[in-house]
């Protein structure tokens, strides 16, 4: 896959994307979202990939926000169709059938935090910086912030950042759990890499319900997400994987998963 904005990678089952506009500090242009949307939807296709991981180029910004330059100036239909744009991207990565790890190598603002929001998980360098400061360019968040970020931290958390703008070190981001981890600039993509690898051990269709389990059951009062979640479960008994991890565990030996 060849992007402008996009360097993409595959190894050992992993699938690199890295957000490349350093010199715009990684801000999402409409292009780059475009993008985006490709590259996901490519790796969601390729049976090698097993999960991915998603970064930005550089030591200073995961991602700086949407492309402020291209903000400017939108009237009432416009700003619709360009956060229904962005939302798009976000439910994308949010329901990926394999696990999404953000890698936030710095700032993650405005749609920086959103895109990372919308990823399964979370791990952030020790100078990640975190926030959603749309309100002070008059806005609010449009790619999924307002609704993301209070089903993830809680209303109150999410109402004191979002109101006032404020941007979070990595150390608070985790406290309130934004983030999942925080660890050294220099060992974020190993640290990225390691929880993936771990993660990519488990079998395949497991991963892609949960992820469906818990994305949906949180739309739904808890005895539906209940119901949903037992009707899932019958799913996962129903493969050859849920056979095979279970035999494996009995034999004392390894499972040999094979995404059936
Ligand atoms: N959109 C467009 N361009 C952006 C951008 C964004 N969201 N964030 C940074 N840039 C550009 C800057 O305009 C600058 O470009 P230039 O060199 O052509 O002038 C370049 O990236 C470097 O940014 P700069 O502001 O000089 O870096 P800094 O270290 O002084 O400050 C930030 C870093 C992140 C604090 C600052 O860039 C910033 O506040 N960005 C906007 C954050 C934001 O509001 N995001 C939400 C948007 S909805």
């Amino acid at each position: 896959m060849e992007f402008k904005n996009l360097i993409t990678r595959k190894a050992d089952g992993i699938g690199w994307v890295t957000i490349n506009r350093p010199d715009k500090l990684n801000a999402l242009n409409a292009e780059t979202v475009r993008e985006l949307k490709s590259a996901f939807l490519e790796l969601e296709k390729d049976a090698e990939v097993k999960a991915v991981i998603l970064t930005g180029s550089g030591e200073k910004a995961f991602v700086a926000g949407a492309d402020i330059s291209e903000l400017a100036g939108l009237d009432l239909t416009q700003g619709k169709q360009y956060a229904l744009e962005g939302q798009e991207l976000t439910k994308i990565i949010e329901n990926f059938r394999k696990p999404v790890l953000a890698a936030i190598n710095g700032f993650a603002l405005g749609g920086g935090t959103e895109i990372a929001l919308a990823c399964h998980i979370r791990i952030a360098s020790e100078n990640a910086k975190l926030g959603q400061p749309e309100v002070k360019l008059g806005l609010i968040p449009g790619f999924g912030g307002t609704q993301r970020l209070a089903r993830l931290i809680g209303k109150g958390k999410a109402m004191e950042l979002v109101l006032s703008g404020r941007v979070v070190e990595a150390k608070e981001a985790q406290e309130i759990g934004l983030v999942n981890k925080v660890v050294p600039l220099d060992n974020l993509h190993v640290e990225a890499e390691t929880m993936a690898k771990e993660i990519v051990k488990n079998a395949p269709l497991a991963l892609e319900y949960a992820i469906e389990a818990i994305n949906k059951g949180l739309d739904r009062t808890l005895g539906e997400g209940l119901n949903l979640e037992a009707e899932i479960f019958g799913r996962a008994c129903g493969t050859e994987d849920s056979l095979e991890g279970t035999k494996a565990f009995l034999e004392k030996r390894k499972p040999n998963f094979r995404g059936k």
